[in-house]
């Protein structure tokens, strides 16, 4: 249905939805030239996969000694997003660090000369799709799921800002030979969250003490960037009070929006579209 399809995006751009206000495609066209240097380093994900927990990882990685100093900035000021008109990515000092939810085709060119270096942050589909339909419900910029089986066909159609999450996996992980890459995963960081930093740290060439290291991952756990609002989303048009950024870090209330037979749907639909790619997503319940 090709009326209600259009109603998703404000534009699209080389096939990629933006829906957002602060979006122009002046800028995408401009972002694709931009010059990269060896100093820049990208973390790349699609929404929801955990994009504020790198920002704060690699923020206190560079921040030397100075943790509070860089704690009292939002996590949007300290790596900015390429893709915002306002990022000022090309008269940031190095090294610029920065973020992306573009897909592989839309980032600066330069990076494919392997100049700079790409994190890849990726999350299991299930929690990245409940953790967006939150999201679609408390913020303004969004239009109010219907329904939650309404939103899910939309996720899996890609139907949504950034487009399809299988497409923007599968056509990261298959370039990935083009960048300095390192692929994460957002369950390895849950898992462990001091070797996830210490990898962090080893393709980054940072070498950091024990000390360090021990005071970047308290200051990187789901209760302290919690509690220390680090993340500074205030000014985001909220439709709720409800943090909707850092909701809770855990996946609980599954059965409250899947019924079996979603789930059912959503696993062959998944499986289908990764049958032949080797990554794998696991997920609690
Ligand atoms: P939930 O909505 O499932 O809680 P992004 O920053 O890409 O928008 O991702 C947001 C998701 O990352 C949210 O998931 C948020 O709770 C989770 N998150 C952020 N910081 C985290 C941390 N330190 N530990 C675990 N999850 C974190």
């Amino acid at each position: 249905n090709m009326s209600e399809k259009a109603t998703c995006q404000r534009f699209q751009y080389k096939g990629c939805n933006f829906l957002s206000p602060i979006y122009t495609i002046e800028h995408l066209e401009k972002l694709e030239h931009f010059e990269v240097r060896d100093s820049d380093v990208f973390a790349v994900t699609y929404p929801k996969s955990g994009t504020m927990w790198m920002q704060q990882i690699l923020s206190l990685i560079y921040s030397d000694d100075d943790t509070p100093a860089v704690q009292s900035k939002s996590a949007m000021e300290r790596v900015p997003w390429i893709e915002l008109p306002n990022s000022n990515f090309e008269v940031r000092q190095s090294p610029r660090l920065s973020v992306t939810h573009l897909p592989y085709h839309l980032v600066p060119k330069g990076l494919k000369d392997k100049q700079g270096k790409v994190i890849y942050v990726a999350r299991n589909p299930r929690d990245v799709l409940m953790s967006l339909y939150y999201l679609h419900n408390h913020l303004s910029t969004f239009e109010t799921p219907k329904s939650f089986q309404d939103f899910m066909e939309q996720f899996v159609d890609g139907r949504v800002e950034f487009s399809s999450w299988f497409d923007h996996i599968k056509d990261w992980y298959d370039h990935r030979h083009e960048f300095n890459f390192l692929y994460m995963t957002y369950e390895d960081m849950k898992k462990d969250l001091r070797g996830a930093i210490q990898k962090v740290c080893n393709f980054l060439e940072k070498h950091l003490d024990d000390k360090k290291l021990d005071t970047i991952v308290k200051q990187c756990t789901f209760s302290t960037m919690k509690a220390t609002q680090v993340v500074n989303y205030e000014k985001t048009p909220d439709k709720s009070p409800e943090n909707a950024f850092l909701r809770k870090g855990t996946f609980a209330d599954l059965e409250k929006h899947f019924a079996e037979p979603q789930i059912e749907m959503f696993n062959r639909i998944f499986q289908e579209k990764l049958k032949d790619s080797p990554l794998r997503f696991s997920w609690d319940n």
